[in-house]
């Protein structure tokens, strides 16, 4: 039996670390939607055109290097105003979403496009400056050379071009529920999330 958590909202709001912690917690698999923007993203870089890059997508390169840079997200949010683009990633995660079993997608547009019958959809939000200052931690930790400034800049570009793109723009559904983690620790954020797909979800453990 299929049962589809769908998680959404701007970068850096803790979609994936909830998403992880769902899909641990119920033993679902979890597809994390941005690594779909962010390989057709990076092909481009080298000149690749963009619906040609998403059309020859595989799997694999998902797998392959690291997509988690500040260049690769920019490339993915350019790429990701493309309907064609967009269109072509569609059936991967629609099956992925009905895999027996159970899954969590988290992105920009699941529960409003990809999957608008999920059984549970979040909507992820926190303060732009919150979100900043977590990604900011993050690309330094692993060694990236960026600043504060660059990071902010980054997220607030990303955020409009998401927001305000005519093919499935980054909105909560109108039937999403929406968790603000700006004061909330991982823990808490994810304890919530696990009570809502508990809610939905009886049978589960
Ligand atoms: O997937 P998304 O870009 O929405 O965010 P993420 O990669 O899950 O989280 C970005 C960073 O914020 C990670 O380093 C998390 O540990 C941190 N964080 C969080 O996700 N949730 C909180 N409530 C607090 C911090
Ligand atoms: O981790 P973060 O939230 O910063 O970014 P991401 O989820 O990896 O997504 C990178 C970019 O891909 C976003 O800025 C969006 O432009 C795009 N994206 C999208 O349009 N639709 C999705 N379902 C997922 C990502």
């Amino acid at each position: 039996m299929s049962f589809t958590v769908a998680i959404d909202g701007p970068a850096a709001a803790g979609k994936g670390t909830i998403s992880k912690g769902v899909a641990a917690q119920f033993g679902f698999a979890h597809l994390d939607t941005g690594l779909l923007y962010r390989a057709v993203g990076r092909r481009t870089l080298d000149g690749t055109d963009p619906v040609e890059a998403a059309q020859a997508l595989t799997a694999e390169e998902l797998q392959q290097g690291d997509l988690r840079t500040a260049e690769i997200a920019q490339a993915a949010s350019k790429v990701a105003v493309v309907p064609e683009v967009r269109a072509a990633l569609v059936d991967f995660q629609r099956v992925f979403a009905r895999r027996a079993g159970g899954a969590v997608l988290d992105g920009r547009d699941i529960g409003t496009v990809i999957c608008p019958e999920a059984e549970v959809k979040l909507f992820v939000t926190a303060s732009t400056e919150v979100r900043a200052e977590r990604r900011f931690l993050e690309l330094s930790a692993k060694g990236a050379n960026v600043t504060r400034e660059f990071v902010l800049a980054d997220v607030r570009e990303r955020d409009v071009r998401d927001a305000e793109r005519s093919t499935a723009p980054m909105k909560p559904a109108a039937d999403a529920v929406l968790l603000d983690t700006s004061d909330l620790s991982v823990e808490a954020a994810l304890a919530q999330a696990v009570a809502l797909v508990e809610s939905k979800c009886p049978a589960t453990p």
